[in-house]
């Protein structure tokens, strides 16, 4: 047994802000930027809010899918940048999408949080406790993001993805890996609150995103074809059989850097962070959404989905569309 996704949505900020908007804030530039990641421009938050835009994408792919939202048993929200600690975005998602009968909590894992709250989804269904899920990314990054760090600020983007997925005896899911390695956590953090009570007031350490680009781009370069090749090999289905590698889009050099030590060109991996920065735990399904509506996802196609990012955290995913 496993899942197949039946539908997809995504929903982005009314707001596009281009490299040039960026130059007005730190010191940076339109050439620097698109050399050294591939982004263009991205969209921040004027307004909407992650539950707002997380709601609409579940609205769409449960459109997309022609299925109610009183159908789903399980709503999982992959977040690092919710509005409230309490209660958790999913059941505000579920509130605003009427998803009366889901069982609905939030799960971070970072840029890899949707990849993983997919395999979650498997596993429940897998154990036979629930029939279908709706699992989205979202993320409003832009109000963590320090705006006068140009280390930072320039790669990031608000937005939201959702996939519904239903069991199926045939396809699917076929394969996945997932890892952590907490020990390396440093290198991408960002704190919530400090501890202050009656009897201790600690100061903030991180307020903002604070990161080590050149150690976060090494570990994904290396790291992520490893997990890529470890799932396919659960799965039999070699690398060359692969129709597309919907990776987290970080960075295109990261991107191109996977490519060539998987020997696999580059027109295999789409790429949309030129227009939408690093919206980490949404990349995946916003991505997945665009190429849905493209029309460039066919039944039977052989897809690979990879996440990456802070915690360190890190997996593939092997699926027949
Ligand atoms: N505009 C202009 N110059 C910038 C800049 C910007 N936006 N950001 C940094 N610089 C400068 C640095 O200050 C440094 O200057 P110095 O040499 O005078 O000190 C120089 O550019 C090189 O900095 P460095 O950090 O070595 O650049 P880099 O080639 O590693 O690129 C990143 C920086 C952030 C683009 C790159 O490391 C990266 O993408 N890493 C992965 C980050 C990521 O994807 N994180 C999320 C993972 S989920």
């Amino acid at each position: 047994m496993s899942i197949r996704i039946i539908g997809t949505g995504s929903a982005l900020p009314e707001k596009s802000v281009t490299n040039q908007e960026l130059t007005k804030l730190v010191d940076t530039s339109d050439e620097w930027i698109r050399e050294r990641t591939g982004i263009g421009s991205r969209h921040v938050s004027t307004g909407e809010t992650l539950v707002s835009l997380t709601a609409r994408a579940c609205e769409k792919a449960l459109e997309n899918a022609g299925r109610q939202a009183d159908e789903v048993e399980l709503l999982l929200v992959a977040t690092c940048s919710p509005e409230r600690n309490i209660p958790c975005a999913a059941c505000q998602v579920q509130s605003a999408i009427g998803a009366k009968q889901a069982a609905a909590f939030d799960l971070n894992a970072a840029c890899a949080g949707f990849l993983f709250a997919l395999h979650s989804a498997f596993a429940y269904v897998e154990a036979g406790i629930y029939s279908n899920a709706l699992i989205a990314g979202g993320e409003v990054l832009s109000k963590i993001v320090d705006w006068t760090d140009r280390g930072t600020c320039i790669l990031f983007g608000d937005g939201a993805g959702a996939v519904y997925v239903e069991k199926c005896d045939r396809g699917g899911v076929l394969g996945f890996v997932q890892h952590s390695d907490g020990t390396r956590g440093e290198v991408l953090k960002c704190d919530s609150r400090a501890l202050k009570n009656p009897y201790i007031d600690l100061p903030m350490e991180t307020e903002y995103v604070r990161m080590d680009g050149r150690e976060v781009f090494a570990f994904a370069v290396r790291k992520v074809p490893e997990s890529i090749r470890e799932a396919l090999e659960k799965t039999d289905i070699p690398v060359e059989e692969v129709d597309l590698f919907v990776l987290h889009q970080a960075n295109v050099r990261i991107i191109e850097g996977i490519a060539k030590r998987l020997s696999v060109g580059l027109e295999r991996f789409p790429v949309n962070l030129d227009r939408v920065g690093n919206m980490s735990s949404a990349a995946i399904p916003v991505l997945l959404d665009e190429l849905n509506r493209q029309g460039r996802l066919k039944r039977g196609m052989k897809l690979v989905l990879s996440g990456f990012g802070a915690g360190l955290t890190y997996g593939a995913c092997v699926l027949e569309w």
